[in-house]
């Protein structure tokens, strides 16, 4: 990780209200749609959304599940994501501190999700997080994120090198199917954007 949890968390808290109106690139917005639709949960289903962020993930979600747990380490960014759920009457939905390599979750989860947050790790800690999906026993993790199908244009990153620690799609691959899932779909949004579906077998 090229900053620390604080600075991150800090970092988002800071831009937390302009979040959702800076989110206007086809390739966010074709990655959330494509993570919503592969997540497809079913109404008993609880969806563990992981750096949840304003909930952009969650809230689409939540109408469809049983139950959408949000974890994200800004509080800023999750107290957006609670006035949203809030202007829209949706309850079964909650927000709560929570990092890719300790969730801080302690039931049942069937669908993991994770949209634009898990680039903020280096492969190694990636390899830690899958690692902690995988033992809360989902059937299924759907992550979209900036992710290299190809080596990246130096001159036009669709990321910022200086916060951002993208891994290769192979990097990604290798350490779901170590941690016993099997992709089921990969969908090239962009050179340097994706989104994989990992179900166990
Ligand atoms: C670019 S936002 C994406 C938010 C949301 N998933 C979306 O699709 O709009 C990235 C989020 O990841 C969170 N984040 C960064 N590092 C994290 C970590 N180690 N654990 C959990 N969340 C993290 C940030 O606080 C931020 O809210």
């Amino acid at each position: 990780m090229k900053k620390t949890i604080e600075e991150h968390a800090d970092r988002f808290s800071d831009i937390a209200g302009d979040y959702d109106d800076s989110q206007d690139s086809e390739e966010y917005r074709a990655c959330v749609s494509l993570v919503v639709d592969h997540a497809d949960p079913d109404d008993d289903d609880t969806v563990l959304d992981l750096g949840t962020g304003t909930g952009a993930i969650a809230l689409a979600l939540a109408p469809h599940a049983k139950r959408v747990i949000g974890r994200d380490i800004s509080e800023g960014m999750m107290d957006e994501a609670r006035t949203k759920a809030e202007a829209n009457g949706i309850e079964n939905v909650v927000f709560g501190e929570g990092k890719f390599r300790d969730p801080n979750v302690d039931e049942e989860i069937d669908i993991v999700v994770s949209n634009f947050a898990m680039h903020h790790l280096s492969d190694d800690e990636k390899r830690e997080a899958i690692e902690a999906i995988a033992e809360l026993g989902p059937r299924k993790f759907v992550l979209g994120d900036v992710m290299f199908f190809d080596l990246p244009d130096p001159d036009e990153p669709f990321y910022s090198p200086e916060v951002d620690d993208p891994s290769t799609v192979g990097h990604l691959a290798d350490v779901l199917t170590d941690n016993g899932f099997s992709l089921t779909a990969v969908e090239r949004v962009h050179d340097q954007v994706g989104v994989l579906v990992a179900e166990r077998a």
